[in-house]
């Protein structure tokens, strides 16, 4: 009796000595990648997305997935809390976000990148679609979306609007072949560089009066277009900003082969 009860003594004391050396994640797992971290949803049901709870918000990295349908069931696996604070994604193997692929699940920070190639050029951009719908369970906790690369030639831009709370779009290295008409009251940051279109229309900047940067780098717009939008960003700073510090902050550029 008395030995079998040193024994737990002794496992006792031993358990409070690993976890005093090594800590308590090498004993309970959390070194282990399939770890859950709640709120996270279960690593197995969401593989080869992989979740992450820090800076209190969900991160979920889906750069590994390998198709649209493979995301599709990622997003409609069990999600618990589906509040998340930030998506990325490869620009490569997938061709079309759907209006239903994020089911219920709502994102602050959207990123689209080249996986495969640090280089723009390496990179086989295959992402094509991107429905009106498919971020609009995130209406009110959208703040970017950012599209680095891809193959979209059109985009609902009409939907920028209904997000309440969007500060920064993007979407560079892409064949967009006409600029864009973007309504937003909220939209501050605007990134449109190395597209495809040729001229940008007079009235373009009406809509967004928030906005602080713009950058349309690499387009081919001849150079009276460009001094034209300069002006005209400059007036329209000039008329929407009750400061002039407002301007000092602004970084408006067009550089770039015309
Ligand atoms: C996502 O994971 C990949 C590697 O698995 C990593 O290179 C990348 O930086 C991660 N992205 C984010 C936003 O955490
Ligand atoms: C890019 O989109 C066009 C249609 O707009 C399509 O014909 C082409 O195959 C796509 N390219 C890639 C690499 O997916
Ligand atoms: C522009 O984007 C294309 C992909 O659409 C890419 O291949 C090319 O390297 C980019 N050019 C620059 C100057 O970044
Ligand atoms: C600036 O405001 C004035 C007066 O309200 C208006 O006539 C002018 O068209 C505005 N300029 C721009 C670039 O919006």
């Amino acid at each position: 009796m008395t030995g079998l009860r040193l024994a737990y003594v002794f496992l006792f004391l031993a358990s409070c000595y690993i976890q005093c050396c090594y800590g308590v994640d090498s004993i309970i797992g959390h070194d282990d990648p399939y770890y859950r971290t709640l709120p996270c949803p279960n690593p197995e049901d969401i593989a080869p997305c992989a979740c992450f709870y820090f800076n209190e918000g969900m991160h979920m990295n889906c750069t590994h997935i390998s198709d649209d349908e493979e995301l599709h069931q990622v997003f409609h696996s069990l999600i618990p809390f589906p509040a998340f604070r930030s998506l990325s994604l490869p620009t490569e193997r997938l061709t079309t976000l759907s209006e239903t692929v994020f089911g219920e699940v709502t994102f602050e920070n959207v990123e689209i990148h080249c996986q495969s190639g640090i280089h723009n050029k390496d990179c086989d951009e295959t992402l094509t679609t991107i429905d009106p719908n498919t971020f609009m369970k995130s209406v009110s906790t959208l703040r970017s979306l950012e599209i680095y690369i891809s193959n979209i030639s059109e985009f609902p831009f009409d939907t920028i609007g209904e997000y309440l709370n969007i500060d920064t779009f993007r979407l560079t290295n892409s064949p967009l072949a006409t600029f864009p008409t973007i309504n937003s009251e909220t939209l501050k940051e605007l990134y449109l560089i190395n597209n495809t279109f040729r001229e940008i229309p007079a009235h373009v900047l009406d809509g967004v009066p928030k906005l602080t940067h713009l950058q349309l780098q690499h387009n081919n717009i001849d150079s009276l277009a460009k001094a034209f939008m300069k002006l005209k960003v400059l007036l329209n700073l000039v008329n929407y900003s009750s400061q002039l510090t407002r301007l000092h902050r602004t970084r408006f550029d067009l550089s770039g082969p015309s």
